[in-house]
């Protein structure tokens, strides 16, 4: 792998491995296959790798940040519900001290009052909500283009 790939961790969590079946109506009919395919091929056009993992448990993602987080150059996280109260993730993220970025299909501030907290947002440099399978995407661009001063974004 050329010295200057980066290695961008993607970790999807509780109910994510529904997307496309999962409310349509509200997270879209991309299932979480596709999103993590589209984001490998444009991580590809970047030179970069784009290592991805879901998993329903809050510990299985704090170990995930553990293993993969540290030797990943930063971050994409959509938490599921776990972005409302998953007080390990937010420590997890702050003891990796790798740039992050927090990730929603939905616009959360415009849902049930108990979406609109994050308590992973201070840990993170932005978060990207409210368009579906492209706030992923975008969210990939976007660190890219952080990390690897590219015009991935444009
Ligand atoms: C979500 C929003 C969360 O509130 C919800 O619990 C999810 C998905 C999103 O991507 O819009 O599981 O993170």
């Amino acid at each position: 792998m050329p010295e200057n790939t980066l290695q961008i961790l993607v970790l999807h969590g509780p109910n994510l491995n529904l997307l496309g079946e999962r409310e349509p109506e509200v997270y879209g009919h991309t299932t979480l296959e596709e999103i993590n395919q589209e984001l490998i091929r444009l991580g590809k056009e970047h030179s970069t790798e784009v290592r991805c993992f879901q998993s329903n448990y809050e510990g299985q993602m704090v170990d995930c940040l553990h293993e993969f987080g540290k030797s990943s150059d930063g971050i994409l996280i959509n938490a599921g519900a776990l972005t409302h109260y998953g007080y390990s993730l937010h420590d997890a993220i702050v003891a990796i001290a790798k740039p992050t970025i927090e990730v929603h299909l939905s616009n959360i501030h415009s849902r049930e009052h108990w979406r609109r907290k994050s308590v992973l947002a201070p840990a993170c440099r932005g978060i990207i909500a409210g368009f579906g399978a492209d706030s992923y995407y975008a969210a990939l661009k976007l660190i890219m283009k952080m990390l690897h001063k590219t015009d991935a974004a444009a």
